[in-house]
């Protein structure tokens, strides 16, 4: 390989990898992609890639040398391996902002200290789990590392059940159920200059999953705002470079709750790449790459779609409408629950 124009460097190989791909293409940015699975959708659209375990030093050398710069579409990358390469080249976003936002407590904690509310939780480990009250039921109980999708989540409707039920280790934090109105989220950029947000999208999730995104969400000017505002209090607090998004709980009083944070592009926000001037995936590269952010404008009303499992066959085999935007992520294997496409409407 010749190393010859700017090359940006990607963790992960999954949908989110392939956007960014095609994103960074758009703007004559060479990709390399540095993938842990033979089935990685992004592989096929990168200008390189490697398929290696996260830790093999050899390949880490190898994907060094021939990037100026790394990033990641999911933020489960192993600690030793982004510390690893931020001591050779710049890592955006910071590997010690993922420390926070890749563990649940952690997360919370930072919301806190800065005056963000998030739902009421408890860290099992430092709590007795009989004085929890009553009244904390139903409950969520989730691992603090590595939850995605609902995985890693146990409901508990009631504490009896809780106490019955015997944790391997006791990395979780129970979380409060929050009887919620909606759930919105809040995709933004930020460069070393300038932050933009896309307005917020609204979320339907099933079983722990998203099923669907729409906008323009279906609340008030004032509660956007509001999610803005947060949403650009956390990414300056953090001194972040590139894309995150800010789940939110939008409560029967309207007020805001964080969820959690993803530090990448979102799912929620595929809809941008339709409905929208610039999407998710180009203003991530634009941060990261220090070029000039794009301020969202939104052309269109769109909701999009996830689709799991064996659904996709029946979508591959359908006619798409001219306000229909089909993506299928080329994925070999197909799984039960496993994200397979989106489709996108646009009215
Ligand atoms: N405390 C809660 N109250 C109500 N619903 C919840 C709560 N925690 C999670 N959920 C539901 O489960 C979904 C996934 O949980 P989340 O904490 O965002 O984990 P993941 O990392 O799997 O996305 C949420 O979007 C929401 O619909
Ligand atoms: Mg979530």
């Amino acid at each position: 390989m010749n190393k010859k124009t700017f090359t940006l460097g990607i963790f992960g190989g999954g949908q989110l990898g392939k956007f960014l791909v095609q994103s960074a293409k758009k703007l004559n940015i060479r990709t390399f992609v540095f993938t842990d699975s033979f089935d990685s959708p992004a592989i096929y659209h990168s200008d390189d890639f490697i398929i290696s375990n996260y830790k093999n030093k050899k390949k880490l050398d190898f994907f060094i040398k021939n990037i100026d710069l790394a990033t990641f579409e999911f933020e489960n990358i192993p600690f030793q391996t982004l510390d690893y390469v931020e001591k050779k080249i710049t890592v955006s976003p910071k590997p010690s902002i993922i420390r926070i936002l890749q563990d649940r407590l952690k997360e919370k904690n930072f919301l806190n200290s800065i005056g963000i509310k998030t739902t009421e939780f408890y860290y099992l480990k430092k709590v007795n789990k009989r004085k929890i009250n009553n009244s904390f039921f139903p409950a969520f109980v989730k691992t603090t590392r590595f939850g995605y999708d609902g995985k890693g989540q146990i409901f508990f409707k009631d504490k009896k059940n809780f106490l019955k039920y015997s944790f391997k280790n006791n990395e979780y934090i129970i979380e409060k159920l929050v009887n919620f109105k909606k759930e919105i989220s809040m995709v933004i950029s930020r460069n070393k200059s300038k932050t933009v947000a896309f307005d917020a999208f609204e979320n339907l999730h099933k079983h722990q999953i998203l099923e669907k995104s729409k906008i323009p969400a279906n609340i008030s000017r004032k509660l956007n705002n509001e999610a803005r505002e947060i949403s650009k209090k956390i990414i300056n607090k953090l001194n972040y470079i590139g894309t995150m998004c800010v789940e939110f709980f939008v409560t029967k009083e309207n007020k805001l709750l964080v969820n959690e944070i993803a530090p990448r592009v979102h799912n929620s926000g595929h809809l941008t790449l339709n409905a929208y001037n610039v999407s998710q995936f180009e203003n991530h590269i634009r941060a990261v790459c220090n070029l000039k952010l794009k301020k969202p404008k939104r052309i269109y009303k769109a909701t999009m779609y996830n689709i799991l499992g064996f659904d996709i066959e029946k979508y591959r085999s359908k006619n798409i409408t001219k306000k229909e935007f089909f993506y299928d992520y080329g994925k070999k294997e197909i799984k039960d629950k496993r994200k397979m496409g989106h489709i996108t409407k646009i009215i």
